[in-house]
């Protein structure tokens, strides 16, 4: 979606005749916020101002929807994203060694995205690889049996990715 573009109410198809305009218009809020992400990994201050007036839903209503999802973010994010799994097989196989070096490594904490934006750091809970422990996700991508050899190559991964 285009900055300032109106929001199209028939796009949400039948279901939108028995719904309310208010409805419509709420039902489209998460469509479009899903959009903003889309086109710039987070969600801008100005552009949810933006949103605010297109759909006459006041700000703070929109910050209270788009918190409510884990899925929304309001900081800008890297272009890769790394989640160490600390759930309990990976923290007991190492989980907290692999964060460290990744903070270390990255100069940044836990739930922070380096300056040059190459890369956003977070943890996950158990991604459901617990066999695999210690495990991190890259991008999409599961990593399972993490050691220094298999971080380092993330780590050259990551920076090859970042420019
Ligand atoms: S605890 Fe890490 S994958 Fe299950």
């Amino acid at each position: 979606m285009r900055k300032n573009e109106p929001f199209d109410l028939s796009s949400i198809g039948h279901f939108g005749e028995v719904l309310t305009e208010g409805q419509k218009t709420r039902g489209l809020l998460i469509h479009a916020l899903q959009g903003m992400q889309g086109d710039h990994n987070y969600l801008p201050e100005e552009e949810l101002k933006a949103l605010s007036k297109n759909l006459r839903i006041p700000l703070s209503e929109i910050y209270s929807t788009a918190t409510f999802y884990k899925q929304f973010y309001f900081t800008p994010r890297g272009r890769n994203i790394a989640r160490v799994c600390t759930g309990t097989a990976c923290h007991v196989r190492g989980a907290g060694e692999i964060l460290d070096a990744m903070k270390e490594e990255f100069k940044i904490n836990e739930g922070e995205t380096t300056e040059d934006a190459s890369l956003t750091l977070e943890t996950v809970g158990c991604v459901g690889c617990c066999g695999l422990a210690p495990v991190m996700t890259v991008n999409e991508e599961i990593v399972g049996e993490v050691e220094t050899e298999k971080l380092e190559s993330i780590v050259e991964r990551i920076r090859g990715n970042g420019e």
